[in-house]
């Protein structure tokens, strides 16, 4: 009697799961793709750089690299080699947060490039 019960309630479950599956799959794709055809429009005019800046640097360096808990980066690549920009993003110090394993390196060094134009 028991197991007659939980091998109905088992296939009820797993009929819902094989429904929620089925059903819900194509949903979730298609505001994924909405999504990424919209950034990647409303990213167009910006380069990957200042987006990669926009999402992990601008809290302490500010929206226009004015500076905020971080020093001023207008002119960083006056001050620092690319190189250097490179090394201070990956290892951080000094109140800066490490940046390793959080950024690529192809992500770290377009971005130690786009700092170092600014001058
Ligand atoms: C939690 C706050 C914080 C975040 C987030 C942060 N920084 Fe910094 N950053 C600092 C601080 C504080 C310093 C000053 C460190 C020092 O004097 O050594 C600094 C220093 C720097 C410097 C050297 C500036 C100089 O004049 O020597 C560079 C370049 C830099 N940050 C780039 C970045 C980039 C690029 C990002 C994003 C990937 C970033 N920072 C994210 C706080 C932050």
């Amino acid at each position: 009697m028991h197991k007659r019960l939980m091998m109905i309630t088992f296939l009820a479950a797993a009929a819902l799961g094989i429904c929620l599956i089925i059903f819900n799959l194509p949903e979730k794709q298609s505001p994924g793709n909405v999504n990424n055809s919209q950034t990647a429009t409303s990213s167009a005019n910006a380069s990957p750089a200042a987006t990669t800046y926009k999402s992990n640097c601008v809290a302490c360096h500010g929206t226009d690299l004015q500076g905020k808990i971080g020093p001023n980066l207008t002119q960083i690549g006056a001050k620092l080699s690319k190189e250097q920009i490179y090394a201070k993003i990956m290892k951080g110090g000094g109140g800066m947060p490490s940046f390793e394993g959080r950024l690529s390196a192809d992500e770290t060094a377009s971005l130690a490039k786009w700092l170092s134009d600014k001058t």
